[in-house]
């Protein structure tokens, strides 16, 4: 079943009823300012790092679901409604909601008062910005009253819900016209604060949570709208809100637009107070010094008409479709083209928030992934290279002299998370790969010799590639007793926790260590290290280390004969060996016999090609792993805890990494697929789990159809096929590349642009763009048989092609090519 619908032309998804299988977001900003906003307006606003700089509240897991949100209330006559549907919930004569890249539209009508409203994060700009816009389309005139609503978070989200003994008495507002500023502990420590400001003069307004909904009512029927009043409340303590009443009368056919802006300054501390208080301010104690407003009033100036408003929209869209135009797709089936565009969306948005702040992701658990920001990279180093190696860089800068890294950073400060700490052996590897995929996209050799900190030491720092030197050499030099490399706390798979045994309900598996690491290893480390060695090899090249690049050849091949020799469990690869040196993911096993990641990165390197052991594991996929909702991460579940496995045996039968559907790995092994020479198969594996390809299941599938979810639940599960975990995941950038480089075929590799699709059979002709390097490459596909040779033939610009890789000639901007498939 379907909710809404792809509207391509205008790269929208329209949503057709408020009443989703779950909430469908999107993210507006790009920058620092950043919103979450769902097809109910729901959602929460913060600044740079969603747990110590939020601005707006929200609650999880609350009952309802998604309460909370910038909501607006309309009152027309008798009837009370929100554009969003929520909070008030009345029954709507219309209703869509449209998710646009950077942007949320809502168009609603009721009573013959029709409701538009736009949000987004202009470019530049430290605010969100509401447009609303009533239009009377009755035949008389109507008097309208609109009612605005956000509830400030103070500050530190964790805080903000933890610690009321004090939160209660600190908040701390003014309000000076059109705008409410939101002040608390700026006196003290902050040198920021926020505001919510409307482009007219109100009729009213509040500030005070409880004066505002009354005690004891709920969001959708607030006193004050039941009153038809504000309460004109000034808070002191408690919960410091932000709330507009406007009144208009509408001739029919008349319309009335206000601007809100919702925004967020930072002040030098030298400059933080106003020398008075400003005529008609109000506060709550007026012994309290006044804050600064001027880049705020800069702020509501820059928005404070619709034609303003537009004009930085379409500065918006226009930056979106310069992103998204680096790659593009035609294939002539829609649901594999929408892909191309929401996926790259994904990328940047997941780029964006790291894993902090999705309707899964609370925002104040975590900060960014090591390994998650490096894998990031390989789905938006076309589209932000600079944004790229700015992270690389910051990423970089929390490894450790020995190669190793903290799993986590903050994004505000930068640091390290010692919470957390270090001692996940895969993490070095992806930093080889994000910096690979980096110099590989953009030919920037020299970011190799940047000087980078070790720990964010100021004077401890290497070049990047002594960095990547010290990553790689960390694998073999922590090697276990199968001559593998051994695990850490973890792998990839943060449940295979093999050094934890844990049986204390309190300790964290992410973090709890009660084995000295010294024997346990990671079939799926080894396969990771031979699939990054070409790069790293590369990289050596290109700074004159031969011996190195030598070195790490041999390495590589006498990893691969390892895995070959002690984890080849006669139909695929063996996922692991626990503390006892015994195997997992192995027919030995009697739950947990067969693993993905094994599968994936085993057939992604070609480990034992000659012998024929990628074809084979491919094989023992389709037919032990496969389902018709994806492929699952290991079968069968396991039933039972182990005390030497962790995590991963903890979850029920079918759910997370204990027989889940990882999206974020289902492209390893579709990739692998493509790399042994079986593009049908790995279309099929591809459309499974491709969102566009699941809208007609949405009730099943329940998150949204344009995104990925990291999970969907696998085919032992009693919701067999349900997702969890939409939006920022690993997974983004996978299926990017999956689509981009292996489907479409167009890999960015040392000596130019790759050029070999192997797009499923049904697309006969499809039409590539792809910038690289400065040079637009459009591609046209004939894809007479989709395994079968290719051949390029230049059709306009000059190139010089080798094989299957074209590189422009000097002075190029635009190639074309023709590209014959069988
Ligand atoms: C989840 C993993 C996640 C880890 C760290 C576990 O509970 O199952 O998917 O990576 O927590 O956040
Ligand atoms: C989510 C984590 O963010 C990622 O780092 C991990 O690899 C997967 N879960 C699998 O456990």
């Amino acid at each position: 079943m379907k909710y809404g619908f792809f509207d391509d032309s205008a790269r929208e998804y329209a949503i057709l009823t408020p009443k989703t299988p779950y909430p469908w977001i999107n993210y507006l900003g790009n920058e620092k300012f950043f919103s979450l906003v769902s097809n109910t307006a729901g959602g929460y606003a913060f600044h740079t790092d969603a747990r110590l700089r939020r601005l707006t509240r929200y609650r999880y897991n609350d009952i309802p679901l998604d309460t909370n949100g910038r909501y607006f209330y309309l009152q027309d006559g008798d009837a009370l409604w929100s554009p969003g549907w929520k909070p008030v919930k009345a029954d709507l004569d219309s209703y869509e909601c449209r998710h646009g890249f950077g942007y949320t539209r809502f168009n609603s009508s009721k009573n013959g008062l029709r409701a538009k409203v736009l949000l987004f994060v202009p470019n530049g700009a430290d605010a969100e910005v509401q447009m609303v816009t009533l239009t009377n389309e009755s035949r008389a005139a109507k008097d309208v009253t609109l009612v605005s609503f956000v509830e400030w978070c103070l500050y530190n989200a964790l805080d903000d819900c933890t610690n009321f003994q004090r939160n209660f008495s600190t908040g701390e507002v003014e309000i000076l016209g059109g705008a409410i500023y939101h002040k608390t502990e700026y006196r003290e420590r902050r040198n920021h604060y926020a505001f919510y400001s409307v482009n007219a003069t109100p009729v009213g307004f509040d500030t005070d949570r409880e004066s505002f909904l009354g005690l004891y009512n709920g969001l959708a029927a607030p006193q004050t709208l039941l009153d038809g009043k504000s309460a004109n409340s000034v808070a002191d303590g408690w919960s410091p809100i932000a709330s507009h009443r406007l009144r208009c009368t509408l001739a029919p056919g008349e319309s009335k637009t206000y601007v809100f802006v919702l925004g967020y300054v930072e002040n030098d501390p030298a400059d933080k107070w106003a020398p008075a208080p400003e005529p008609g301010l109000l506060q709550p104690n007026h012994r309290m010094r006044v804050l600064n407003k001027a880049k705020a009033l800069a702020l509501q100036e820059r928005f404070s008409l619709p034609e303003k408003v537009m004009a930085a929209f379409d500065e918006l869209r226009a930056f979106w479709d310069g992103l998204l135009s680096r790659f593009t797709l035609q294939t002539g089936n829609a649901r594999l083209d929408r892909m191309a565009l929401w996926n790259q969306y994904q990328c940047v948005v997941t780029y964006n928030f790291a894993r902090s702040a999705s309707y899964f992701e609370s925002g104040i658990g975590r900060g960014i992934g090591f390994r998650d920001t490096s894998q990031d990279m390989l789905g938006v180093v076309h589209q932000i290279p600079e944004r790229a190696r700015e992270r690389l860089f910051d990423v970089a800068s929390t490894q450790f002299e020995d190669g190793s890294a903290y799993h986590q950073f903050q994004p505000l400060t930068k640091r390290g998370n010692a919470d957390i700490g270090s001692n996940f052996n895969d993490d070095p590897l992806w930093l080889i790969l994000g910096v690979g995929n980096y110099i590989r996209e953009t030919g920037d050799v020299d970011f190799l010799k940047v000087d980078v900190p070790f720990d964010n030491s100021e004077t401890n720092k290497a070049t990047m590639f002594e960095h990547l030197k010290r990553s790689y050499n960390y694998i073999p030099n922590h090697m276990g007793p199968h001559g593998l490399p051994l695990i850490g706390r973890a792998d990839w798979n943060d449940c295979l926790n093999l050094n934890c045994f844990s049986t204390n309900p309190n300790d964290s598996f992410q973090t709890c260590t009660n084995k000295e690491g010294k024997n346990a290893e990671s079939v799926m480390i080894a396969e990771m290290f031979v699939y990054v060695t070409p790069d790293y090899v590369q990289m050596c090249r290109l700074m004159g280390e031969e011996e190195e690049a030598k070195r790490a050849e041999d390495a590589a091949a006498k990893m691969e004969a390892q895995i070959c020799n002690a984890a080849w469990d006669g139909e695929w690869y063996v996922r692991a060996f626990d503390d006892a040196g015994r195997k997992i993911g192995s027919k030995e096993c009697e739950d947990g016999k067969i693993f993905i990641e094994s599968q994936g990165f085993g057939t992604m390197a070609k480990i034992g090609k000659d012998k024929g052991y990628p074809e084979k594991s491919l094989d023992s996929v389709k037919k032990y792993l496969d389902s018709k909702y994806g492929i699952v991460i290991l079968d069968p579940p396991y039933r039972e805890y182990h005390v030497e496995l962790g995590e991963v045996s903890s979850y029920p039968p079918g759910y997370k990494e204990n027989g889940g559907i990882f999206c974020h790995n289902n492209p390893w092994v579709i990739i692998g697929e493509v790399v042994n020479g079986r593009p049908q198969d790995a279309f099929e594996h591809y459309k499974k789990i491709a969102p566009a390809y699941l809208e007609d299941i949405s009730e099943i599938h329940r998150t949204e159809p344009y995104v990925y979810a990291q999970m969907i639940a696998g085919k032992t599960a009693r919701r067999f096929g349900e997702a969890k975990n939409s939006w920022l995941t690993g997974t983004a950038a996978w299926n990017f590349v999956t689509l981009s480089q292996y489907l479409c075929g167009l890999r960015p590799t040392w000596k130019g642009l790759e050029v070999e699709p192997r797009l499923p059979e049904h697309v006969k002709n499809a039409q590539l763009v792809r910038k690289f390097q400065g040079v637009t490459y459009k591609i046209n596909v004939i894809n007479k048989k989709n395994d079968g040779a290719v051949s390029i033939v230049v059709t306009n610009g000059k190139a010089d092609v080798d094989g299957t890789i074209v590189k422009a000639q000097a002075g190029q901007k635009e190639v074309s090519r023709e590209v014959t498939i069988g």
